[in-house]
């Protein structure tokens, strides 16, 4: 079985997060390791993250290390958490190349050769997508589907940066260890694939099909608890609460410039306008280094044409809210408080993603 030592540094590095799988880290091994060397991958590491199961996960591993140099093993002590075990995983990988995916062979390794094909052909990131054409999820009962849509809806609605992938919840995916930036901004959380798009919001990225298998042997470790955080991790990412957050702050600091000036001037225009002003100032900066931090180092135009822009998103949301409370009140007779309301909410989704998609884009 000893086929190692065939190069010095692996090209690929498989980060594979267990914790009570014992029944299935062989056929994983066997399977995983006939995949890549029928389609010519020679130059790879298995790199195994365990957070001390207890059910001889481990011996299996060890077993497996101690005939084959090219499996690696990291127990983590006193430490659990999908993401943060892959995280680790990564940290320690050597290849140019790495690949993340679960260890009960829900994840096929027969699409592995796929995944590092794309990014050796210059993506950046490749998902395995149950959602893609082509692929599916097998045996899973209505709810379980239901939930996964919702889930997938909301990362849509909260993260603009999910987006690029169909499947942004997947747990299977390859990426360019050289060109992303890893870690995990969220802290932890099971999908660790959030934290890569939205720290690398302009990479490339590919979509494989693949279908999410029964699950042979073993428990599923997902629970209520793994739901509520999935949702705290899409909340810290999302840049829509910090926006929402910094146009409340914005105005105060509006009130506070007119209340100045008109106290200095006596002249109502005047310090109206430059609260106005003083607030959508206030904001684009805030916005420039907290809300759309993340994408700060690829941004190309000065300041002042992104609060230019941003003056010009902003009166395109207040428009949209006026007309949106005219039209409900005047032609659809709604009363003008619940009008006016609703018409506050359209103008802060159309400036949002003005902002969002045009200014700090
Ligand atoms: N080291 C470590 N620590 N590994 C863990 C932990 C942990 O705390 N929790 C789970 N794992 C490992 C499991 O051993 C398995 O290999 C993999 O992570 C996925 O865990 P499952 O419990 O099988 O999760 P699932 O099948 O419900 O969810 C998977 O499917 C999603 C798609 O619906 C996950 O892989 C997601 O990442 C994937 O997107
Ligand atoms: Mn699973």
């Amino acid at each position: 079985m000893s086929s190692g030592g065939r190069c010095d540094r692996p090209e690929i590095s498989i980060i594979l997060p267990t914790y009570n799988e014992a029944g299935n880290i062989k056929p994983l091994y066997s399977r995983l390791v006939s995949a890549l060397e029928a389609s010519g991958i020679k130059c790879f590491e298995l790199i195994f993250v365990d957070d001390e199961s207890t059910d001889g996960t481990i011996d299996v591993i060890e077993a497996l290390a101690s005939s084959d140099p090219r499996v690696r093993l990291i127990v983590r002590r006193g430490e659990r958490g999908l993401a943060t075990a892959i995280l680790e995983g990564l940290k320690r990988s050597r290849g140019n190349i790495a690949v993340v995916m679960d260890t009960d062979l829900q994840h096929p390794p027969e699409t592995v050769p796929s995944l590092v094909e794309a990014v050796r052909n210059g993506y950046d990131i490749a998902v395995a997508s149950r959602y893609a054409k082509g692929g599916g999820v097998e045996g899973w009962s209505r709810l379980r589907l239901v939930m996964s849509r919702g889930a997938s809806i909301l990362a849509w609605i909260l993260l603009p940066e999910s987006r690029r992938t169909s499947d942004p919840m997947s747990g299977f995916f390859a990426l360019n260890t050289r060109k992303l930036k890893i870690s995990a901004k969220s802290g932890k959380g099971f999908k660790i694939l959030l934290d890569l798009l939205y720290l690398n919001p302009y990479a490339k990225v590919m979509d494989i099909p693949f279908t999410f298998k029964k699950r042979s042997s073993g428990k599923s470790k997902l629970t209520w608890r793994t739901m509520a955080e999935y949702v705290v991790q899409l909340l810290t990412l999302s840049s829509m609460p910090k926006f929402l957050a910094v146009g409340a702050l914005g105005s105060i600091v509006n009130l506070l410039v007119f209340t100045a000036v008109y106290r200095s001037t006596g002249i109502h225009e005047l310090s109206s306008i430059l609260g106005f002003e003083a607030g959508l100032i206030h904001n684009a900066i805030l916005h420039d280094r907290f809300t759309f931090a993340n994408r700060a180092k690829w941004r190309r135009e000065g300041f002042l044409v992104r609060l230019l822009k941003y003056n010009a998103s902003s009166a395109g949301g207040i428009a949209t809210g006026v007309l949106t409370s005219l039209i409900l009140f005047r032609l659809a007779g709604v009363e003008p408080l619940v009008a006016q309301a609703l018409g506050i909410g359209a103008g802060f989704i159309v400036n949002f993603t003005l902002a969002s998609k045009y200014v700090w884009r």
